[in-house]
């Protein structure tokens, strides 16, 4: 599968950065100044080294496909432009929580930032340890917080006082010291998109920053809780650096004071850093970045450069938690067309995928580039590129020129690694698709496309459905 390493392509590659990372089991994380490893050689879209094309005669269609190097990579550039600081990369598996994704980080170090006792247990499944896992989210039940507390986890992102006082409690019972971290809002706008800012007041996230030290002053005298450090993340999408300029800037006065009552250990300034949606393929190349488009576009190294001199007279840990920097541009979400339907002025491409595998554009609006597995020549169409669920929401691209394409024609969404297959579902009884994992010339399955009567395995017929007429008990039919 994907047929050797093509001279084209090796011109394409950039060379590695000298001083690379190597992960934990001894592989070497070459660290490349591409942003990503989806490229064309010639007419054909490849992954690293492997044809996608290969992957669809071999693993059918809608089909999701990982780079592990872009993966790697992501992870070893803010490693390295975070040096000077002592820090962990916590992966916000929100964005993507396939094991093999998951073990990709473990591997070269990292940590996880979870948001449920599922996401713990997948870290745990991966191999991961939840010893570098913090734990997130408004909502934590008692359960929850008594397994986290079993596993060790590092620390918990605390979002309320209610919550201080349940994991205190759950705490004493098993009789354990729970590590914490209050989540403070800093009331700074991060200017993203509605459903992914969380840094304001207008939203449900964390303790308003005029409340914070009154709450440590509160929480210290709780049993069983080690006021472990501050937590904070203004919103997702951020390609600019200044919000996060701003927060920290505001927040890192408050972390000094705190620290100084309180003893800690770290302060986690969040996940966010933006990614390039609209030029997705062209920013896979390192020239790009060049580019009047891409020196807007905020990298590891801006990013390290501006809030390094403000975290370091810290003197602490720094955490960050990086979903879709990390996990975006390494994935692709690859579709075939099955019908063009033309009505009035529209070219509707209807593709195999749906909403269900890739719900960003129907729930967020988001705009994911398409371009062909294989290069097409001609004029380019106005098209309405859609699935067959039955919704109008569920689209991928509207009136977007594309390339003349026809049925059986495959198409790759570009920028779907992060929060696309984790946000799939099954509506429309539609099965989630395979997942696949790249490094080099390899391709390995790292989830099966799910067997269609899994969808309703767990389901049955209540007792008094069953059929009299027939004497017999009628059973759901479920997996064979
Ligand atoms: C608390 C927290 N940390 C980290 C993240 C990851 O954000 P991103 O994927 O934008 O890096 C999120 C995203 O919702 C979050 O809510």
């Amino acid at each position: 599968m994907g047929g050797g390493f093509p001279a084209a392509f090796s011109h394409s590659w950039s060379p590695p950065i000298p001083g690379a990372t190597v992960d934990l089991r001894g592989f070497p994380v070459a660290q490349t100044a591409a942003m990503h490893s989806f490229r064309y050689v010639g007419r054909e879209l490849f992954c690293e080294d492997v044809a996608l094309s290969d992957l669809v005669r071999k693993h059918g269609t809608p089909l999701y496909v990982y780079s592990q190097a872009t993966l790697a990579d992501h992870y070893s550039k803010l490693d390295s432009a975070l040096a000077p600081l002592d820090h962990l990369i916590c992966f916000a598996m929100k964005s993507n929580s396939n094991l093999a994704v998951i073990r990709t980080f473990a591997d070269l170090g990292g940590g996880f930032d979870t948001v449920s006792a599922g996401e713990i247990q997948r870290v745990i499944a991966a191999g991961g340890d939840p010893g570098k896992c913090v734990f997130a989210g408004v909502g934590k039940t008692e359960e929850e917080i008594a397994f986290a507390l079993k596993q060790g986890i590092y620390s918990f992102n605390v979002e309320s006082e209610a919550e201080l006082a349940r994991i205190s409690k759950v705490a004493v019972r098993l009789k354990k010291i729970a590590p914490v971290a209050v989540r403070v809002n800093p009331n700074v706008d991060a200017h993203t998109h509605a459903k992914i800012t969380t840094g304001t007041y207008e939203n449900k996230f964390g303790i308003q920053f005029e409340s914070i030290e009154a709450v440590y002053a509160r929480a210290a005298k709780l049993p069983n809780l080690r006021l472990r450090g501050l937590q904070m993340h203004i919103g997702s999408q951020l390609t600019d650096v200044e919000p996060f300029r701003k927060a920290v800037e505001k927040v890192a006065p408050l972390v000094a004071r705190l620290n100084a009552r309180h003893g800690f250990d770290f302060f986690s300034i969040g996940g966010g850093i933006g990614i390039v949606y609209k030029e997705a393929l062209a920013s896979g190349d390192a020239s790009w970045w060049k580019t009047a488009a891409g020196r807007k576009i905020l990298t590891p190294d801006l990013y390290a450069k501006t809030l390094v001199p403000l975290l370091k007279p810290l003197g602490l840990k720094i955490l960050l938690e990086p979903g879709r920097f990390m996990s975006g541009n390494a994935g692709a979400l690859v579709t075939r067309v099955e019908y063009i339907k033309k009505t009035g002025q529209k070219n509707f491409v209807i593709v195999d995928a749906a909403m269900n595998d890739l719900i960003r554009p129907a729930f967020y609006d988001s705009f994911h580039e398409i371009v062909p597995l294989t290069k097409k020549s001609g004029a380019l169409v106005s098209s309405d590129v859609v699935g067959p669920v039955c919704e109008s929401g569920d689209y991928f691209a509207k009136d977007r020129p594309l390339p003349k394409v026809g049925e059986g024609d495959t198409l790759a969404l570009l920028s779907a690694g992060a929060y696309g297959s984790v946000m799939g579902s099954n509506y429309n009884s539609r099965s989630l698709p395979a997942e696949i994992l790249v490094r080099g010339k390899k391709a390995a399955v790292v989830r099966r496309r799910q067997v269609i009567a899994d969808i309703w395995a767990n389901e049955s017929i209540a007792d008094w459905q069953q059929t009299p007429a027939s004497g017999k008990k009628a059973k759901a039919k479920g997996r064979k």
